[in-house]
């Protein structure tokens, strides 16, 4: 690695051939809504520390300050993830150098904290992951982190009955006398694992990740053979249900039609301010010689309007190989729309040629 310490926001775009760090992306760094006071993302967050510390007698240690910018080491190494899941890849993970990136999730705190001797903590922040672009998609979004050890030779089903207690407490909390379940899952860090669900509003919604701690992974924090659990969840995902916020967009919007809304301490329906009309514009091409990955096209797109969210969703309509030339053909529709203006059909045609244009140079794609 080039850093002998952390990075700083300073290298977050560098020529490293490893650096996959947009402006859009830098421009996102040291937001945290989490800790805007009245924001809907830190109303669920107080909401939730809150909960905590008034069922448990001993208190959850607080951490919502700690850098997005970690080691691999941290991010996935320590989690026990392997070295070609899929989430490590260039293609989901926004890259400083080799061993540097923007967590994708909080859980990259885990080891750390456990190592510092905190016995039960929270940790919530802004987590980063390349993706495509839709209503409930983001590249930055929030997460909560939260871990519970226990003394020694604690058996492990008394473990995860308070897990489960715990957990479906804090749902009760949020939801209110919702139908839950526990559903079986794979994390690479925690043995069992589980998700859960809750029924809200007539569809099975998952809530959290959740599970055992790998021994190992306490082992290598310096921590024996102590056991516990963790879960790990998103804040947006929980906020545009309690809330009813349609479009992932408006946690970043700065109008005061969505601000004026929310009070901390209280969970309120939203009331959508007057829609702007949507303009499509499609874009056709063969990708070309270089692999090609929906999610480079994504922050393309992202990345020519970047001081203002114009884009609302990027879908892939057709996609065919010619049968002579073996060429793969993709036709992607591009929604724009602004959450507080409407669009000039002149300025969405600029916008849309810079794609055009930034995705035959960039992706080495040949547009039809
Ligand atoms: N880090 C996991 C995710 O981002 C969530 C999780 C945290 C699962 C802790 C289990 C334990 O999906």
């Amino acid at each position: 690695s080039s850093f002998s310490t952390l990075p700083s926001v300073d290298d977050l775009i560098s020529d490293d051939p490893n650096n996959n760090i947009t402006e859009a992306i830098r421009s996102k760094v040291g937001r945290n809504l989490h800790l805007q006071q009245n924001h809907p993302l830190n109303i669920i967050k107080s909401t939730i520390e809150n909960h905590f510390n008034s069922t448990h007698s001993e208190p959850f240690a607080l951490h919502d300050s700690l850098s997005p910018m970690v080691s691999t080491k941290h991010c996935f190494d320590d989690l026990l993830i392997p070295p070609d899941h899929v989430s490590r890849s260039y293609s989901d993970t926004y890259y400083i150098d080799a061993d540097h990136c923007l967590r994708t999730h909080t859980s990259a705190h885990q080891s750390t904290l456990i190592a510092s001797g905190e016995s039960q903590f929270l940790c919530t922040g802004d987590v980063y992951r390349r993706d495509e672009i839709d209503s409930s998609h983001y590249p930055v979004f929030h997460q909560m982190e939260g871990v519970k050890m226990f003394p020694l030779d604690t058996p492990t089903k008394v473990i995860e009955d308070d897990l489960k207690s715990v957990l479906s407490g804090m749902a009760k909390t949020l939801f209110g006398d919702v139908e839950m379940r526990w559903v079986d899952a794979y994390f690479p860090f925690t043995e069992p694992s589980y998700e859960l669900e809750i029924f809200f509003n007539g569809e099975w919604l998952e809530v959290l990740g959740s599970g055992v701690i790998q021994q190992q992974i306490i082992r290598n924090a310096g921590q024996g053979e102590q056991p516990g659990w963790a879960f790990g969840l998103g804040l947006e995902r929980l906020a545009m249900v309690l809330f009813e916020i349609p479009d992932i967009r408006l946690f970043w919007s700065s109008d005061p039609r969505f601000h004026q809304q929310f009070k901390s301490g209280e969970i309120i329906k939203f009331k959508e301010y007057s829609k702007y009309p949507p303009v499509h514009r499609d874009i056709s091409f063969w990708t070309g010689g270089k692999e090609f990955h929906p999610n480079d096209l994504c922050e393309i797109v992202r990345g020519v309007c970047i001081e203002e969210d114009l884009v609302e969703k990027v879908e892939l309509i057709d996609e065919f190989v010619h049968p002579k030339t073996k060429k793969t053909s993709n036709c992607f529709r591009v929604t724009y729309r602004s959450m507080d203006r409407s669009l000039t059909n002149k300025e969405v045609d600029d916008i849309h040629f810079q794609v055009r244009d930034n995705a035959v140079t960039d992706l080495k794609i040949e547009i039809r």
